[in-house]
């Protein structure tokens, strides 16, 4: 077993939650990683290809399970890294996405409380960083974005989990670090759900352009941030991890330039592509059909006609850079290409 202070962290078997055990471990730190499967942590290590099983302490439950502060695999614990939650854009959500989201913070809250450690939340940058306007961006003070992003599910419940979580912080005393990072890419995302909209350009799956932003960083930034956030001796209450704002159409551009792929041009009004999605959606539903992959859900194309800006008044306290974005989409890319069953058949080749 490794030395090195203890951190607990959850959501490890996925994207984020596997670089941070990375970063942590490069950081000299001993991972404690709350997976409800074991078999699903020891499968992500070997699709990474990390030879880190060794050195991290494995407890089995979740957020909404979580392990007794008294246990002894729990002495000393320097932080929790909170990054377990369900991340589905659609009004069709999985019954565990507000108990996950919304309690099972809670409940890292209260044990990191018990624990006496800090809690760092992974919450995101759509909390306050929705914009109609391309021009909009939010900083650490902004106030949450409800008009636009309370109609979307995932937003709501990690608005309510900030708040809840803030709300057990002022009544006694947690040392809480709330951290909001906006789309996440690079290599890793082995259910390809963060990386969709690369993956989606690679497949030539975009039929139509919608007029909206997007706003991205690397996942290992984010990562080394928050294995930087562990060890600093005092905090503050939010960061923000900015990356590139860009249109939606150059960000499909940038890919399509990375990857080789042709460039999506096609356009349409948001509203039609709207009603559009929610027709064959309904219609689909109606039938018990289910919705052909590349059609978005509603709530991604009401996603996809607004602007998400993001900046910060002092992330660079967490020696955050996000490395060039060229970077970033190139090794989502190689990653893409190397592991995704689309593209087996070019790899045989
Ligand atoms: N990816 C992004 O672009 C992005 C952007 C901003 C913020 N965030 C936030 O960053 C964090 C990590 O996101 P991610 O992209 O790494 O997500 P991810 O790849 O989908 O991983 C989700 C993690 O949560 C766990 N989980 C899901 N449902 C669970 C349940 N019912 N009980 C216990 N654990 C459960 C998963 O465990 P299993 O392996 O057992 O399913 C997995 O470890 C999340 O809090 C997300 O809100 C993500």
């Amino acid at each position: 077993m490794s030395g090195g202070e203890r951190v607990l962290v959850t959501g490890a078997t996925g994207f984020l939650g596997r670089h941070v055990v990375e970063s942590l471990l490069r950081a000299g730190c001993h991972p404690v990683v709350l997976v409800r499967d074991e078999r699903a942590w020891a499968g992500s290590l070997v699709a990474r290809r990390t030879e880190v099983s060794s050195a991290v302490t494995v407890i089995t439950g979740s957020p909404l399970d979580p392990p007794n502060a008294r246990d002894p695999r729990l002495d000393g614990l320097r932080a929790i890294v909170h990054a377990a939650a369900v991340v589905k854009h659609s009004r069709t959500v999985p019954e565990d996405l507000f108990p996950l989201n919304v309690d099972g913070t809670a409940n890292m809250v209260r044990l990191a409380r018990e624990l006496r450690a800090r809690m760092i939340f992974v919450s995101t940058s759509g909390t306050v960083g929705c914009f109609r306007d391309p021009r909009g961006t939010a900083d650490e003070d902004a106030p949450y974005a409800n008009e636009l992003v309370g109609r979307w599910p995932y937003y709501q419940s990690k608005i309510k989990a900030e708040e809840v979580a803030r709300d057990i912080a002022r009544k006694t005393p947690v040392d809480l670090v709330i951290v909001r990072p906006p789309v996440m890419l690079g290599p890793g995302d082995t259910r390809f759900r963060s990386t969709k909209h690369v993956l989606s350009v690679m497949e030539q799956h975009i039929p139509l352009v919608p007029t909206g932003g997007m706003h991205f960083t690397d996942v290992r930034d984010v990562a080394d941030a928050l294995a930087r956030l562990v060890a600093m001796p005092t905090a503050r209450p939010i960061y923000h991890l900015p990356g590139t704002a860009t249109s939606l159409a150059e960000f499909f551009q940038m890919v399509a330039e990375v990857s080789g792929a042709p460039v999506p041009t096609r356009t349409m009004p948001d509203w039609a592509l709207r009603s559009a999605t929610r027709t064959v959606s309904r219609i689909a539903g109606g039938l018990g059909l289910k919705v052909p992959s590349w059609v978005p859900d509603p709530v991604v194309a009401e996603m996809a006609s607004v602007h998400w800006g993001l900046s910060t008044l002092w992330s660079d306290q967490l020696g955050y850079t996000p490395r060039a974005p060229r970077q970033t989409l190139v090794d989502t890319v190689q990653y893409i290409r190397a592991h995704h069953p689309a593209f087996a058949q070019s790899r045989a080749a």
